[in-house]
């Protein structure tokens, strides 16, 4: 089962991911259940987003290539040879990220999609946390002294914008405005269904 967990920056995603491996590490234990996340650190393409996170973004096409390469890498060297061994994957952000954040608009999204898909494989399920752009700004000024370049208001509004045009039965829409613990239970109800459905 491959779970991505997926929302704009300040909705609560990586502490949901925590969360769930936890969570499901303790139902399940720790040799079935992975927690992973993009970019990565792994991957030449990944550490270069990361560090321009911190100095300056690359190019449009340039980042959208380091992004698609960064999961290639993190398809074949994590998730694959997991999911090969019957483990529960759970990433941190996936293929949705490239086009909420590196799409100009929705039929930009949708063209992006159709170019890297037949690369990738697709999620059993994807979390989507929701929440409004003003908490999210909220929670990322309380959480660092400044916002990283992908964190500014008008790439959060945009991203928000084309999570929620996503459609297919794969999606899972939750509030990410609510405690923790209430997002956990609200995803794990999701990955239950899901689970059944795969057995
Ligand atoms: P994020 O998960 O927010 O990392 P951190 O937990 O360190 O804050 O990811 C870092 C940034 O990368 C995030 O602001 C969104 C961006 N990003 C893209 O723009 N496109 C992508 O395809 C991915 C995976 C991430």
């Amino acid at each position: 089962m491959f779970i991505a967990v997926e929302g704009i920056d300040g909705s609560g995603k990586s502490t949901l991911a925590r969360e769930l491996a936890a969570r499901l590490i303790d139902e399940l234990g720790a040799d079935r259940v992975v927690l992973t996340r993009e970019p990565t650190e792994l991957s030449p393409w990944g550490r270069r987003l990361r560090k321009s996170e911190r100095e300056g973004r690359l190019p449009r096409d340039e980042e959208i290539a380091h992004f698609h390469k960064d999961r290639l890498f993190h398809l074949d060297e994590i998730i694959k040879p997991a999911l090969a061994l019957g483990k529960i994957v759970i990433t941190d952000r996936y293929v949705d990220s490239t086009l909420a954040y590196q799409a100009h608009d929705l039929a930009d999204a949708e063209a992006l999609y159709r170019a890297m898909a037949p690369e990738l494989i697709e999620p059993d399920l994807v979390l989507l946390l929701e929440i409004p752009i003003a908490t999210a700004l909220m929670r990322i000024s309380e959480a660092r002294a400044e916002n990283t370049s992908f964190e500014r208001e008008e790439t959060l509004r945009r991203a928000a914008e084309i999570y929620a045009s996503r459609r297919g039965t794969r999606y899972r829409r939750r509030d990410g405005g609510q405690a923790p613990q209430v997002v956990l239970e609200a995803a794990l109800s999701a990955v239950q269904e899901r689970l059944q459905a795969h057995n």
